[in-house]
Protein backbone atom coordinates (compact mmCIF):
# COMPACT_ATOMS: atom_id res chain seq x y z
CA UNK A 1 0.00 0.00 0.00
CA UNK A 2 1.36 3.14 -0.89
CA UNK A 3 1.58 6.03 1.91
CA UNK A 4 -1.29 7.96 1.19
CA UNK A 5 1.75 11.25 2.05
CA UNK A 6 3.13 10.17 -1.35
CA UNK A 7 0.09 11.54 -3.33
CA UNK A 8 0.08 14.68 -1.38
CA UNK A 9 3.92 15.31 -1.87
CA UNK A 10 3.21 14.51 -5.64
CA UNK A 11 0.43 17.04 -6.08
CA UNK A 12 2.04 19.72 -4.28
CA UNK A 13 5.19 19.46 -6.66
CA UNK A 14 3.28 19.57 -9.34
CA UNK A 15 0.55 22.42 -7.87
CA UNK A 16 3.43 24.84 -6.28
CA UNK A 17 5.72 24.49 -9.91
CA UNK A 18 2.40 25.51 -12.45
CA UNK A 19 1.58 28.30 -9.90
CA UNK A 20 3.91 31.29 -8.61
CA UNK A 21 2.08 32.53 -5.70
CA UNK A 22 1.94 29.23 -4.30
CA UNK A 23 5.68 28.98 -2.54
CA UNK A 24 5.13 32.93 -2.08
CA UNK A 25 2.07 32.88 -0.07
CA UNK A 26 3.56 30.27 1.90
CA UNK A 27 7.05 31.71 2.77
CA UNK A 28 4.73 34.76 3.29
CA UNK A 29 3.14 32.81 6.37
CA UNK A 30 6.26 30.95 7.37
CA UNK A 31 8.02 34.87 7.30
CA UNK A 32 5.51 35.31 10.22
CA UNK A 33 6.43 32.00 12.31
CA UNK A 34 3.28 29.81 10.91
CA UNK A 35 3.57 26.26 10.29
CA UNK A 36 1.76 25.20 7.23
CA UNK A 37 -1.06 22.85 7.76
CA UNK A 38 -3.45 21.47 4.63
CA UNK A 39 -6.90 20.98 5.39
CA UNK A 40 -8.06 19.63 2.13
CA UNK A 41 -7.19 19.59 -1.84
CA UNK A 42 -9.54 19.88 -4.69
CA UNK A 43 -9.47 17.09 -7.65
CA UNK A 44 -11.63 17.63 -10.56
CA UNK A 45 -12.57 15.08 -13.62
CA UNK A 46 -14.92 14.62 -16.07
CA UNK A 47 -17.88 11.51 -15.64
CA UNK A 48 -16.50 9.10 -17.99
CA UNK A 49 -17.45 5.56 -17.58
CA UNK A 50 -13.79 4.31 -18.25
CA UNK A 51 -12.56 6.75 -15.77
CA UNK A 52 -14.66 9.19 -13.12
CA UNK A 53 -14.61 10.55 -9.66
CA UNK A 54 -14.49 6.98 -7.96
CA UNK A 55 -10.98 6.50 -10.16
CA UNK A 56 -9.51 9.46 -8.82
CA UNK A 57 -10.61 8.68 -5.60
CA UNK A 58 -9.02 5.22 -5.23
CA UNK A 59 -6.10 5.73 -3.49
CA UNK A 60 -7.00 7.69 -1.22
CA UNK A 61 -9.01 4.94 -0.61
CA UNK A 62 -6.74 2.40 -0.58
CA UNK A 63 -4.43 5.14 1.49
CA UNK A 64 -6.94 5.11 4.67
CA UNK A 65 -9.59 6.90 3.32
CA UNK A 66 -13.36 6.81 3.77
CA UNK A 67 -15.87 8.88 2.05
CA UNK A 68 -17.81 11.26 4.17
CA UNK A 69 -19.83 13.34 2.28
CA UNK A 70 -21.91 13.87 -1.51
CA UNK A 71 -22.54 17.11 -3.10
CA UNK A 72 -24.56 18.55 -5.91
CA UNK A 73 -24.14 21.72 -7.99
CA UNK A 74 -27.32 22.02 -10.35
CA UNK A 75 -26.36 25.19 -11.84
CA UNK A 76 -22.18 23.85 -12.96
CA UNK A 77 -23.62 20.20 -13.56
CA UNK A 78 -21.26 18.86 -11.14
CA UNK A 79 -21.46 16.20 -8.39
CA UNK A 80 -18.50 15.56 -5.86
CA UNK A 81 -17.34 13.40 -2.70
CA UNK A 82 -15.72 14.45 0.33
CA UNK A 83 -12.90 12.01 2.10
CA UNK A 84 -11.56 11.86 5.44
CA UNK A 85 -8.54 9.59 6.90
CA UNK A 86 -9.74 7.28 9.02
CA UNK A 87 -7.04 7.54 11.67
CA UNK A 88 -5.44 10.53 10.69
CA UNK A 89 -7.44 13.93 12.10
CA UNK A 90 -4.69 15.96 10.42
CA UNK A 91 -4.13 14.26 7.06
CA UNK A 92 -5.70 16.64 4.56
CA UNK A 93 -9.50 16.10 3.26
CA UNK A 94 -9.72 15.45 -0.16
CA UNK A 95 -13.00 17.22 -2.49
CA UNK A 96 -13.29 15.12 -5.64
CA UNK A 97 -15.61 16.81 -8.32
CA UNK A 98 -16.70 15.62 -11.47
CA UNK A 99 -18.91 17.30 -14.35
CA UNK A 100 -21.68 14.83 -15.62
CA UNK A 101 -21.58 15.19 -19.37
CA UNK A 102 -24.66 13.44 -19.83
CA UNK A 103 -26.41 16.51 -18.18
CA UNK A 104 -24.09 18.20 -21.07
CA UNK A 105 -25.62 19.70 -24.41
CA UNK A 106 -25.34 17.15 -26.99
CA UNK A 107 -22.92 19.48 -28.87
CA UNK A 108 -20.46 19.52 -26.10
CA UNK A 109 -20.80 16.02 -25.03
CA UNK A 110 -19.82 15.20 -28.69
CA UNK A 111 -17.06 17.81 -28.17
CA UNK A 112 -15.69 16.11 -24.90
CA UNK A 113 -15.71 12.79 -26.34
CA UNK A 114 -14.03 13.29 -29.84
CA UNK A 115 -11.67 16.19 -28.26
CA UNK A 116 -10.62 14.58 -25.21
CA UNK A 117 -11.56 10.97 -24.35
CA UNK A 118 -11.43 9.27 -27.79
CA UNK A 119 -7.31 11.00 -27.70
CA UNK A 120 -6.34 9.33 -24.50
CA UNK A 121 -4.17 6.81 -25.66
CA UNK A 122 -3.49 5.24 -22.19
CA UNK A 123 -5.37 5.41 -18.87
CA UNK A 124 -2.53 5.84 -16.55
CA UNK A 125 -2.56 3.49 -13.05
CA UNK A 126 -5.01 5.32 -10.51
CA UNK A 127 -2.21 6.72 -8.06
CA UNK A 128 -0.31 8.66 -10.98
CA UNK A 129 -3.39 9.30 -12.72
CA UNK A 130 -4.79 12.23 -9.84
CA UNK A 131 -1.55 13.91 -11.51
CA UNK A 132 -0.95 13.13 -14.83
CA UNK A 133 -2.35 16.44 -16.35
CA UNK A 134 -4.35 16.77 -19.77
CA UNK A 135 -3.95 12.88 -20.97
CA UNK A 136 -5.33 14.15 -24.66
CA UNK A 137 -2.27 16.15 -25.07
CA UNK A 138 -1.81 19.82 -26.57
CA UNK A 139 -5.05 21.91 -26.42
CA UNK A 140 -7.00 23.97 -29.29
CA UNK A 141 -7.99 27.01 -28.43
CA UNK A 142 -11.07 26.94 -30.31
CA UNK A 143 -12.44 23.94 -28.53
CA UNK A 144 -11.47 26.05 -25.23
CA UNK A 145 -13.27 28.55 -26.56
CA UNK A 146 -16.63 26.06 -26.83
CA UNK A 147 -16.16 24.45 -24.08
CA UNK A 148 -15.55 27.99 -21.65
CA UNK A 149 -18.80 29.16 -23.01
CA UNK A 150 -21.07 26.02 -21.50
CA UNK A 151 -19.04 25.00 -18.77
CA UNK A 152 -15.95 27.32 -17.21
CA UNK A 153 -15.26 23.60 -15.11
CA UNK A 154 -14.95 22.09 -18.86
CA UNK A 155 -12.72 24.67 -20.58
CA UNK A 156 -10.40 24.43 -17.13
CA UNK A 157 -9.92 20.75 -16.79
CA UNK A 158 -9.59 20.37 -20.76
CA UNK A 159 -6.60 22.82 -20.49
CA UNK A 160 -5.22 21.74 -17.14
CA UNK A 161 -6.26 18.11 -16.83
CA UNK A 162 -5.75 15.58 -13.58
CA UNK A 163 -3.75 17.71 -10.97
CA UNK A 164 -4.73 19.46 -7.47
CA UNK A 165 -6.80 22.48 -8.50
CA UNK A 166 -6.29 23.92 -4.78
CA UNK A 167 -4.76 23.37 -1.42
CA UNK A 168 -6.22 25.00 1.68
CA UNK A 169 -4.57 26.47 4.37
CA UNK A 170 -5.99 25.29 7.58
CA UNK A 171 -6.64 28.85 9.59
CA UNK A 172 -7.31 27.10 13.07
CA UNK A 173 -3.57 26.09 12.97
CA UNK A 174 -1.99 29.92 12.55
CA UNK A 175 -0.89 31.58 15.42
CA UNK A 176 -1.36 34.70 14.93
CA UNK A 177 -3.98 34.51 12.54
CA UNK A 178 -7.25 34.40 14.48
CA UNK A 179 -9.55 34.76 12.22
CA UNK A 180 -10.51 34.57 8.13
CA UNK A 181 -10.78 38.28 8.11
CA UNK A 182 -6.97 38.95 9.72
CA UNK A 183 -5.73 36.15 6.79
CA UNK A 184 -7.69 37.89 4.12
CA UNK A 185 -6.45 41.18 5.05
CA UNK A 186 -2.92 40.06 5.09
CA UNK A 187 -3.20 38.94 1.55
CA UNK A 188 -4.62 42.13 0.07
CA UNK A 189 -1.83 43.84 1.85
CA UNK A 190 0.60 41.45 0.14
CA UNK A 191 -0.56 42.20 -3.05
CA UNK A 192 -3.02 39.37 -3.33
CA UNK A 193 -6.30 39.82 -5.36
CA UNK A 194 -9.10 37.30 -3.37
CA UNK A 195 -12.38 35.81 -4.94
CA UNK A 196 -15.05 38.26 -4.67
CA UNK A 197 -17.95 36.36 -5.82
CA UNK A 198 -20.46 36.12 -2.88
CA UNK A 199 -18.39 38.04 -0.52
CA UNK A 200 -14.21 37.40 0.19
CA UNK A 201 -15.89 35.25 2.99
CA UNK A 202 -17.80 32.26 1.98
CA UNK A 203 -19.99 30.58 4.75
CA UNK A 204 -20.13 31.52 8.54
CA UNK A 205 -19.29 30.53 11.93
CA UNK A 206 -23.18 29.62 12.07
CA UNK A 207 -22.36 27.08 8.72
CA UNK A 208 -19.25 25.90 10.92
CA UNK A 209 -16.84 26.67 7.73
CA UNK A 210 -15.68 30.12 6.59
CA UNK A 211 -13.91 29.57 3.33
CA UNK A 212 -11.98 32.39 0.76
CA UNK A 213 -9.06 31.99 -1.99
CA UNK A 214 -7.16 34.53 -4.04
CA UNK A 215 -7.92 34.32 -7.76
CA UNK A 216 -5.83 32.04 -9.52
CA UNK A 217 -2.76 32.92 -11.51
CA UNK A 218 -2.95 33.35 -15.13
CA UNK A 219 -0.13 31.60 -16.81
CA UNK A 220 0.78 31.21 -19.99
CA UNK A 221 -0.35 28.13 -21.28
CA UNK A 222 0.52 26.59 -25.00
CA UNK A 223 -2.48 25.90 -27.25
CA UNK A 224 -1.89 23.96 -30.28
CA UNK A 225 -1.93 27.32 -32.73
CA UNK A 226 -0.96 29.40 -29.98
CA UNK A 227 -0.34 30.44 -26.52
CA UNK A 228 -2.79 32.47 -24.50
CA UNK A 229 -2.99 33.48 -20.51
CA UNK A 230 -5.29 31.36 -18.32
CA UNK A 231 -6.77 30.98 -14.90
CA UNK A 232 -4.43 27.96 -13.56
CA UNK A 233 -4.59 26.93 -9.91
CA UNK A 234 -5.34 28.95 -6.46
CA UNK A 235 -5.30 29.05 -3.02
CA UNK A 236 -7.79 28.56 -0.38
CA UNK A 237 -7.93 29.52 3.21
CA UNK A 238 -10.34 27.54 5.91
CA UNK A 239 -11.22 28.47 9.24
CA UNK A 240 -13.86 25.79 10.91
CA UNK A 241 -15.26 25.60 13.64
CA UNK A 242 -17.29 23.63 16.57
CA UNK A 243 -20.43 22.31 16.42
CA UNK A 244 -22.98 22.16 19.23
CA UNK A 245 -21.73 18.05 19.50
CA UNK A 246 -18.07 19.60 20.57
CA UNK A 247 -16.75 18.24 17.19
CA UNK A 248 -14.90 20.65 14.68
CA UNK A 249 -17.08 20.79 11.47
CA UNK A 250 -15.11 18.88 8.85
CA UNK A 251 -17.65 18.96 6.08
CA UNK A 252 -18.13 21.22 3.06
CA UNK A 253 -20.65 23.90 2.66
CA UNK A 254 -22.35 22.98 -1.02
CA UNK A 255 -23.53 27.32 -1.28
CA UNK A 256 -19.86 28.03 -0.59
CA UNK A 257 -18.13 25.42 -2.74
CA UNK A 258 -20.26 26.51 -5.93
CA UNK A 259 -18.81 30.02 -5.22
CA UNK A 260 -14.90 28.83 -4.90
CA UNK A 261 -15.05 27.05 -8.00
CA UNK A 262 -15.45 30.59 -9.44
CA UNK A 263 -12.18 31.29 -8.21
CA UNK A 264 -10.68 29.73 -11.77
CA UNK A 265 -13.24 31.65 -13.48
CA UNK A 266 -11.57 34.33 -16.40
CA UNK A 267 -13.86 36.63 -16.38
CA UNK A 268 -12.97 37.83 -12.32
CA UNK A 269 -9.76 37.63 -13.44
CA UNK A 270 -9.41 39.48 -16.54
NI1 LIG B 1 -11.70 23.90 -1.39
Amino acid sequence: MRHYKHLFEQLYSDYSRLNPSVKKINELFKSCGETIVNDHIALRTFSFSSFNLDSLAKPFLEGGYKVKGFYRFNEKKLTAKHYEHEKDALAPKVFISQLEIKELPKEIQVIIYNEILNRIKQVPAAHNLIHAGPLWGTPDYNVYLKLLAISEYAAWLYVFGFRANHFTILINHLRHFTDITMVNQFLKQNGYVLNTIGGEIKGSKETYLEQSSTLADKIEVEFKDRKHLVPCCYYEFAMRHVMPNGKLYTGFNTDSANKIFESTNTNQTD
